[in-house]
């Protein structure tokens, strides 16, 4: 799967595998894979750490106010393949996916100063292409001319079993039910926001993979790539 350098645009609801399958498509391309989803759960760390959320919700004039004091990166761990996330020079791969953070990241990602210096820096490390990015916005506002856009769902109490084995693995201690009222949650938060709703782009291709493997996930995307590259060269 490899040639002239694209963008693949990979959008969806929470806890549809986004991440893993963008991952695995960018090692597939040899690509940047970059999880915008990370980034606003290190926003979302940095408020709960400097105590701007609170028991009486978000102080949004702190967050706004310290926006520009947030430094994100990723950096790419040679040891277990992974790109990490790092805030302020900090390793916090490992604290961004706890409950707290989950119960907080969907408020925190719907405050519109926040999303302009996210997408900004998303926009910067796609500028040359060759990149997977997932997130909720991606196609619809962080690359609207992305070559490839896939849009995931798959049913909420098939994803809430998902994210639930994979923090037991993660040692929490955490309950079926909490998890999926936490999904059904965010998914109302993420498609209601007044910012970058979660919406399908126009031109976006619907993966619902509730009932697929991972294997026909990735057969089904190096169709659709390889389509895309072909009607490229016909172009040109
Ligand atoms: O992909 P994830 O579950 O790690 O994302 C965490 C939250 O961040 C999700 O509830 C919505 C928000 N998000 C967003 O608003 N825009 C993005 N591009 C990515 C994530």
């Amino acid at each position: 799967m490899k040639g002239k350098k694209i963008i693949v645009a990979i959008d969806g609801y929470s806890s549809t595998g986004k991440s893993s399958f963008a991952r695995q498509i960018a090692q597939n391309l040899s690509y940047i894979y970059v999880d915008t989803g990370a980034m606003y759960r290190a926003v979302t760390l940095y408020c709960i750490e400097n105590n701007f959320i609170g028991n009486c919700g978000l102080n949004v004039d702190k967050i706004i106010g310290n926006l520009k004091k947030i430094n994100i990166k990723f950096v790419f761990n040679d040891k277990n393949g992974k790109s990490e996330t790092f805030l302020n020079g900090k390793n916090i791969e490992s604290k961004i996916r706890n409950v707290e953070v989950s119960n907080h990241v969907s408020a925190v990602s719907a405050i519109p100063e926040v999303r302009t210096q996210m997408v900004e820096l998303q926009q910067e490390m796609g500028k040359n292409k060759g990149i997977v990015m997932d997130g909720r916005d991606i196609g619809t506002v962080v690359f609207p001319d992305a070559e490839i856009k896939i849009f995931m769902t798959a049913k909420p109490e098939i994803r809430a079993r998902r994210r639930y084995l994979e923090l037991l693995q993660n040692g929490e201690n955490v309950t079926l039910q909490e998890i999926e009222k936490n999904i059904r949650k965010r998914d109302y938060i993420d498609t209601h926001r007044n910012t970058s709703p979660l919406k399908k782009a126009d031109d976006a291709i619907i993966l619902d993979n509730s009932d697929i493997s991972i294997d026909e996930q990735m057969q089904w995307f190096e169709k659709i790539f390889q389509s895309v590259i072909k009607k490229d060269e016909n172009d040109s």
